[in-house]
Order: C-alpha cells, then sequence, then structure tokens
C-alpha cells in the first residue's frame, strides 16, 4: 500500500481519538521552531531558535545563512520539544510543518525533516500556509474563538484582511500591492539607523516621539477597497529624512518613528474596521508580527470599543514566527484530512489560501 493511501486509513482512527498529539516545524524564515500541540490549542511545548542576532550585523535576513543555521538548530530543537513535552516519537498522531510561503532553502530544512520523521514513524504529514498558521495562532491564545471572524494578518512579509469562514476557508478583502506592513517597519528602521528587526526598534522608540510632528501619507485611506500599500510611506519618509540632511536640518528620530508608525496603523485600523461593517462581522482577530505593535493594539482597541467590536490578538510569542501556530493549523487540516504525500514540495512565493480574492 502506498504511504499515502496506508495515512488515510489510519488518518480514520485518529479522527476517533480523544487526544491527538502533533509535533510541528516551523523553519520558514530566521527562526528555527519545534511545537508539541494537543488537539489544536493545547501547547505542551513550544521552542524556538531565534537567528536574530546572526542577521542583525546584515540589517536584514540572509536567505543562505538562515538555511545552514536551519540544518544545524533542527534537530536539537526537536529534542527539546519533545523533551519539554514529556512525551516519546510512539506518541506522536502526525506531523505538521509550513511549506510556504517564505524563503526555499529555509523551508526546504523543515519539509525535509518533516518527511524523514513522517515516514520513518508512519505518521501523517501535514502541509501547513504560513499564513493560516499565524491566523491559528489566535486560536491557541483565545480557547473560545472560532470562525467566523475578519483577521488581520500582518508580518515581515504578508499584509491580508481575510474572513474567515470556517477552518480552512478563506476570502480576502484586501492585501498589500506591494511592500508588507513589517517589510515597510524594517526598512524605515534601517534609514533612521535602528536595529533590525525594525518593528520592535520602532514601537519602542516610539513612545518617546510625537505621533502628529509629521503628517506622513495615508495610502488608499478613503477609498472603497481593502487593500494596502506602503511603499509610498516608505519613500515618504525617506525623502523627508534626506531633505532635512540636505539642509544641515536635525529631526527627532523618536517623531519620525513615532509620525510613520502612526501612518501604518491609521490606515490598518481604519480599512479593518470599515471591513468588519462591510460583511457585519463583530469579532476581529489580529495575527503576524505586526500584531505585537502596541500602537496597532491601541488604536484597534479603542476603535473597536466605539463600534462594539471585539478584538483577539496573540498572546506575544505567538506574534512571531514559532511552530505551535503551525501545530494548531495543522490539527484543523488533519481532522478534515488535509494530509499530504511525501511528494510535497515547498512553495516559496504563493500562499495556498489566499487564492478566494473577490475583489470588494
Ligand atoms: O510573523 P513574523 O515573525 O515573520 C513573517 O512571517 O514575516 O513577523 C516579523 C515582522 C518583522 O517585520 C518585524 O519587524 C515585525 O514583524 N514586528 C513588529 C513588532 N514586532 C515584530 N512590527 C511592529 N511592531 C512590533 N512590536
Ligand atoms: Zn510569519
Amino acid at each position: 500500500m502506498s504511504y499515502l493511501c496506508e495515512m488515510k486509513k489510519k488518518l480514520e482512527t485518529i479522527k476517533e481519538k480523544d487526544e491527538v498529539i502533533i509535533l510541528a516545524i516551523e523553519t520558514s524564515c530566521d527562526e528555527t521552531s519545534a511545537a508539541v500541540v494537543k488537539n489544536g490549542r493545547i501547547v505542551l511545548s513550544n521552542k524556538i531558535a531565534s537567528q536574530i542576532e546572526l542577521h542583525k550585523h546584515y540589517g536584514g535576513v540572509v536567505p543562505e545563512i538562515a538555511s545552514r543555521k536551519h540544518v544545524e538548530a533542527i534537530n536539537p530543537i526537536i529534542d527539546e520539544a519533545m523533551n519539554e513535552a514529556g512525551i516519546g516519537f510512539d506518541q506522536l498522531d502526525g506531523i505538521g510543518v509550513t511549506y510556504g510561503p517564505g524563503l526555499v532553502g529555509a523551508l526546504l530544512v523543515g519539509l525535509s525533516t518533516a518527511k524523514a520523521l513522517a515516514y520513518a514513524l508512519s505518521l501523517p504529514l501535514v502541509g501547513v500556509d504560513h499564513i493560516e498558521g499565524h491566523i491559528s495562532a489566535n486560536y491557541i491564545s483565545h480557547p473560545d474563538l472560532e470562525p467566523p471572524f475578519l483577521c488581520l494578518v500582518v508580518s515581515g512579509g504578508h499584509t491580508h484582511l481575510l474572513w474567515v469562514k470556517d477552518y480552512g476557508d478563506y476570502e480576502v478583502m484586501g492585501m498589500t500591492r506591494d511592500d508588507a506592513a513589517g517589510e515597510a517597519f524594517d526598512k524605515v528602521a534601517r534609514v533612521l539607523g535602528l536595529a533590525y528587526p525594525g518593528g520592535p526598534s520602532i514601537d519602542l522608540i516610539a513612545k518617546k516621539g510625537d505621533a502628529q510632528a509629521i503628517q506622513f501619507p495615508r495610502a488608499y485611506m478613503d477609498e472603497e477597497h481593502f487593500d494596502f500599500s506602503f511603499s509610498g510611506l516608505k519613500t515618504a519618509v525617506i525623502n523627508y529624512l534626506h531633505n532635512l540632511k540636505q539642509r544641515n536640518e536635525s529631526y527627532r528620530i523618536e517623531d519620525v518613528a513615532a509620525s510613520f508608525q502612526q501612518a501604518v496603523v491609521d490606515v490598518l485600523v481604519s480599512k479593518t474596521i470599515k471591513a468588519a461593517l462591510k460583511i457585519g462581522l463583530s469579532r476581529i482577530a489580529i495575527a503576524g508580527g505586526v500584531a505585537a505593535n502596541s500602537t496597532l493594539r491601541q488604536c484597534m482597541d479603542s476603535q473597536a470599543q466605539r463600534h462594539g467590536y471585539e478584538i483577539y490578538y496573540p498572546q506575544l510569542v505567538y506574534c512571531t514566527d514559532n511552530a505551535a501556530m503551525i501545530g494548531c493549523a495543522a490539527y484543523y487540516n488533519l481532522m478534515r484530512g488535509k494530509i499530504h504525500d511525501l511528494s510535497l514540495n515547498v512553495e516559496p512565493s504563493f500562499s495556498t489560501i489566499v487564492t478566494n480574492y473577490p475583489q470588494y
């Protein structure tokens, strides 16, 4: 019997179990992470080996260095996750792994490891879309959260406004037409001379700045659609600094950071609230690295309160990349029979969940 046929048969028994335990792996960018997750929402362990200190020297992620570090870190981090969870490999019911989007070499390390484990242990392989993982982080932090809800996914590589209709059923209401929100934070931080990753650096320094000091552009703010654009804002910040430097005038980094951050947040909050109004959903989840931003959280909370909406954020550790969120998404895929063959390849460029984009 082929591997996939055997796994489909095995799945019938797994679905009957009271406890379904998944080992999940995430290596799409610069974090090597492994987690053990029970029944989708109970995190038995979540170990993360961050490469930030290494990439800081270069002001951003160097893909080849990331791949090599993943190779070094993957086996020890899996051992750590299994030890902390206190279970043996024979107690697992499935292997979940991010297979895209992300850096191709980085993804390959995680996927190859997951395939080897799935084959050797005779367990179903569940390939997980990274964006679906970020959304699922909210299920871990909010055990009562169920679809439908609206989800704003804002990370270093993605900015999507998604209508989560059911587990695995998504409709794209809007997305960025150029830079992702986190990417804009990282690039602006770099021109301000702040450390990588730029989001947390700007978040911190902006607390001492005046968010109204400079009026940076807010793209598409008053347009009907729900798409975003951040590259014009990034250019506006660069031009602003360039002009001041040419005239030998000084500026307060704190004010530039706070004003830039406010421009990003205003657009994200305004579009999200408008989208919720449009489809009549009162529950809004935020996900991805930028969901850790303190100003975004404050502004989203105050707008939501005005409209009587409920806002969900993952705990900080589940905002940025981690394997627990992948384990959660893998559980819901597994239970719906969405498992993969060992021929599964990485999907670096495309998200497989954001194909349904009807243009609002
Ligand atoms: O989700 P994530 O770990 O990786 C991707 O899937 O891209 O997100 C990383 C991004 C980076 O761009 C980082 O600067 C941003 O999230 N980020 C933040 C904050 N913490 C992380 N952006 C704004 N404020 C923060 N506090
Ligand atoms: Zn991510």
